[in-house]
């Protein structure tokens, strides 16, 4: 048998093209894993949602992910992590999960000005792994948050530069600008793709956090512990579902993470789980 029929695939998910700042990440350090990826778009933005409507949607879409292959699942989502991964852990006791938390702590230990932006959602805000992060490790440090809203569905819309994300990052900028941050942790896996506009409001002398890397190489450990982690050689498969329009989702990988050949399909929910449904959609790389 090869390599290739034996590596472990890894399951990524996240309510829209979020995930995919990620799965960017975990395409650069373990191409020799299959990847498969689902983003609820049905549902997208979870931010503002209750934690326990989200916790629902984290523990179905896991079982999607599990009865599709994966072994490992990476919830590419700070809002699902700090809604459903405790949850998670406890309902498969035997899947590894890597999950994401704002990045307070390099924050924390980085600062000069010991001032912090955050931008988050609300739903992580208010979830139990933000106040733990927060209490253990940045107790020292004075942190601004906010939960910029409507910055999710003008990046899920494709606008990563134009007025609307400008006006939401201004608004929630300045006053942490004012106030003297020197660092900005982007707690929702969204906000990567705005970095070019965050980094010009904010002026080269501020520093933003992008968590994506380091939950590659968690990712990375998890499957060394394991005794999974595949020799590198080939780059692996690439499967993408999503709960929203298929033909949409494609425009939105092709346009995020460049030309990729991957198929995308699209999934149903149905009495609170997600299925497959039948159209399938062929995503061809020029290369
Ligand atoms: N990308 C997600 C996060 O990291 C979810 C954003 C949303 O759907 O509101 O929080």
């Amino acid at each position: 048998m090869d390599t290739q029929a034996k590596a472990v695939t890894i399951g990524v998910f996240d309510s829209g093209v979020g995930g995919l700042s990620v799965l960017r990440a975990i395409r650069a350090l373990l191409p020799q894993h299959p990847v498969i990826y689902l983003a609820d778009q049905a549902h997208v933005p979870y931010g503002p949602r209750a934690l326990e409507e989200v916790r629902g949607f984290a523990e179905a879409i896991t079982r999607f992910l599990l009865g599709q292959g994966a072994r490992v699942i990476v919830v590419a989502c700070n809002t699902a992590s700090a809604a459903a991964l405790y949850h998670l852990r406890a309902t498969f006791p035997e899947v590894p999960f890597v999950g994401m938390e704002p990045a307070v702590k390099p924050a924390a230990e980085q600062t000069q000005t010991g001032r912090v932006g955050v931008l988050a959602t609300p739903a992580t805000f208010q979830g139990a792994l933000y106040a733990s992060v927060v209490e253990r490790f940045a107790s020292h440090v004075r942190l601004y948050q906010d939960t910029c809203p409507g910055l999710v569905e003008a990046i899920e819309a494709g606008d990563l530069d134009g007025e609307t994300p400008r006006r939401i990052l201004e608004r929630a900028l300045q006053p942490m600008l004012a106030g003297g941050i020197d660092t900005v942790v982007l707690g929702c896996t969204h906000y990567p793709f705005v970095i070019p506009l965050i980094q010009s409001i904010a002026g080269p002398g501020v520093r933003v956090i992008d968590p994506a890397p380091a939950v590659a190489r968690q990712t990375q450990r998890v499957l060394e512990q394991r005794g999974w982690l595949a020799p590198s050689g080939q780059t692996n498969t690439l499967r993408f579902f999503t709960s929203g329009e298929a033909e949409r989702f494609k425009a939105q990988v092709q346009r995020l993470l460049g030309e990729h050949e991957a198929a995308v399909e699209k999934v149903v929910w149905s009495g609170g789980e997600v299925k497959p449904a039948s159209s399938t959609i062929v995503l061809t790389s020029r290369t």
